[in-house]
């Protein structure tokens, strides 16, 4: 009886499932954000480039040249977070 009272999702097979369906999210949702920050990160790149170009012997605007520097902060941690998937996986399935 009293079991009805308890959320479905809170009893422990449930949980599990919601625990890998939130990790699965979690971990598609940081590809697709390293994968487009990518994209910005080439972008600020080839703007440096261009500017540099246009610049006549000039430095380019400290806005254009330090421009790389969030997307790439971002990369990193969401590419050390992807580096270490397979090993966490690997790791729960031998625990
Ligand atoms: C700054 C440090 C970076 C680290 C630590 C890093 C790490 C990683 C890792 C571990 C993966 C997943 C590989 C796999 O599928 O197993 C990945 C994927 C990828 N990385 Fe990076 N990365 C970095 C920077 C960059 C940069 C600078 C670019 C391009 C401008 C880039 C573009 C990509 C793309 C397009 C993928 C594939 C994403 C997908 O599967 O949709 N990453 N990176």
């Amino acid at each position: 009886m009293s079991s009805a009272r308890v959320p479905f999702w809170t009893l422990p097979e449930n949980l599990f499932f919601a625990k890998k369906l939130v990790r699965i999210f979690m971990s598609k949702l940081i590809r697709q954000i390293h994968r487009w920050v990518s994209i910005a990160f080439t972008v600020t790149v080839i703007a440096n480039f261009v500017a540099l170009g246009l610049g006549q012997g000039q430095q380019p605007p400290g806005w254009v040249t330090y421009s790389p520097l969030l997307p790439l902060a971002l990369l990193m941690f969401t590419g050390l977070y992807l580096f270490t998937l397979p090993y966490a996986s690997r790791w729960r399935r031998r625990t």
